[in-house]
């Protein structure tokens, strides 16, 4: 394939016959305790489109979730900015205010990000998401995510292997777009088992569609569960015992941007095997490289 690129994200960084590999391999991380490590992504079975329709949560287990998710980081955050006032700290060497000063920023943003997920599913309810499309390189756009997934990825001893096709000109909203990618990226290394690989692919369908598939070899999701959850703050795993953390938003969100450029996300899934995401991105909005030929229906 000619005009292929392969990225690994990963500690290996190798530029060896023009491919840019970037190895994620391995710290140890802790896995779900029934994934299998290594297990082949999943076969085609029951595929739900989204869009399914399912209740929300209760009020009390949102609220309990939500603020399990703001509480860590306001946690740490108090901790450590009463750390760097402490005489011994204040006196002692630089690197650890650093450090600190390091940690309460992580803390931070995460919190920001936390916050940006509500008030995008709050948009979504409303119907004021907005798009502000304009041009861009879909191949760059996903390399960005992958890149900035990287410690997440390491942290949970996951190797992604995005095999990215350059050239490919999508009309959307790059920031937008960029969530999608990033929220479903993010399932695929949060749900999969220390170890496994997470595989990136872009694929040109007859009809001319952008189909982004993101393979995980996870915990994967019963088919009952594939109706429930695009509804936002629907997640498989909840109540005290919830092992993920999240607030459950990531994937109604990413299918309602993709609806807004008129695509859509799909799930493909078995429970213990794996589960394929797709971002479909429609002909009208792609311009593809002349050397790229359809390959899937
Ligand atoms: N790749 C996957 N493998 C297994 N389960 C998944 C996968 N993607 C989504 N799920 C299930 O769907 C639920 C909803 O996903 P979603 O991305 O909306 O929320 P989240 O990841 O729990 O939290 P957030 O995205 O807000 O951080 C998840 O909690 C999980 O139960
Ligand atoms: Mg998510």
């Amino acid at each position: 394939m000619k005009s292929q690129r392969c990225l690994y994200a990963g500690k290996r960084f190798d530029r060896g016959s023009g491919l840019l590999s970037w190895i994620a391999k391995i710290l140890r991380g802790k896995g779900p305790p029934e994934a299998q490590a290594g297990a082949k992504p999943p076969p085609p079975v029951g595929r739900a489109q989204a869009g399914a329709s399912a209740k929300v949560p209760p009020r009390g287990a949102f609220l309990a979730t939500m603020s399990h998710e703001l509480r860590t980081p306001i946690n740490a955050i108090v901790g450590y900015a009463e750390l760097l006032l402490s005489p011994q700290v204040e006196s002692g060497p630089p690197q650890k205010r650093l450090e600190y000063t390091r940690l309460i920023l992580r803390s931070s943003r995460e919190l920001q990000s936390l916050v940006d997920d509500v008030l995008d599913a709050t948009r979504v309810q409303n119907g004021t998401l907005a798009l502000k499309d304009q041009e861009h390189d879909f191949a760059e756009l996903t390399e960005m995510v992958v890149r900035s997934m990287h410690d997440l990825a390491e942290a949970n001893g996951i190797n992604i292997v995005a095999r990215l096709v350059p050239g490919i000109i999508v009309t959307g909203d790059p920031l937008r777009l960029r969530q999608v990618v990033r929220n479903l990226l993010s399932n695929a290394i949060k749900f999969s088992p220390n170890g496994g690989d997470v595989n990136i692919e872009m694929q040109r369908s007859y009809a001319g569609k952008l189909i982004l598939a993101i393979r995980d070899p996870g915990i994967g999701i019963s088919a009952q569960d594939l109706n429930r959850v695009f509804e936002p703050f629907v997640q498989v795993d909840h109540g005290p015992t919830r092992r993920f953390g999240g607030l459950g938003v990531g994937l109604s969100l990413a299918k309602h941007i993709a609806e807004l450029h008129g695509g859509s996300v799909t799930l493909t899934s078995e429970p213990g095997k794996g589960t394929e995401a797709r971002l479909i991105l429609p002909d009208t909005r792609i311009t593809w490289p002349a050397d790229r030929k359809p390959t899937v229906a």
